[in-house]
């Protein structure tokens, strides 16, 4: 080989290492920049920005909600199934009260029926009355008195309390 064959060759290597470097030294610094950027985004502090109002919205309407109070006249009823899966009844005797009890029997268990002719709940099955303001007992087979559903007014929203 000769010498001036010899100093091209050694050149073509030199610049080949230095493109090789140059390369590696490249990519390196990508990932090194990519790195605390991921690190120091703001993310985490812009969602935790965002999710306070609606953890707040949410303590505010914590509950179900069975009506509106606007579309419940007084003397009526609004029949529900409460957040346990049982049969209740929603009473708004006056403006300012507003009640819901179980239509759950507690005899053996039938759904009661209100009757506005005597402001009770009627059991179909074996005859036990309830009164209705209060769920208290009146009379027929049963063991006590209507289970009362917890219930809240809440903004324009009637919510069960869970
Ligand atoms: Fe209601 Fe028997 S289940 S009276």
């Amino acid at each position: 080989m000769s010498i001036g064959r010899r100093k091209i060759l050694r050149g073509a290597v030199a610049v080949g290492f230095v493109g090789l470097f140059a390369g590696v030294a490249k990519i390196f610094s990508s990932q090194n920049t990519n790195t605390p950027t991921a690190i120091g985004e703001p993310e985490p502090e812009t969602s935790m920005a965002s999710t306070t109002p609606e953890t707040s919205a949410a303590e505010v309407m914590a509950g179900n909600v069975i009506s509106k109070t606007g579309e419940l006249g007084v003397g009526e009823t609004f029949e529900f199934t409460s957040a346990a899966g049982i049969p209740a009844i929603l009473f708004k005797s006056s403006s300012e009260k507003i009640y819901a009890l179980s239509r759950v029997c507690t005899h053996e268990g039938c759904s009661v029926n209100f009757s506005s002719n005597d402001q009770t709940l009627i059991c179909p099955c074996h005859g036990a009355q309830y009164e209705a303001t209060s769920g208290a007992r009146l009379g027929g087979p049963g063991r006590g008195d209507l289970q009362k559903i917890n219930i809240e007014v809440q903004g324009d929203n009637i919510v069960e309390l869970i």
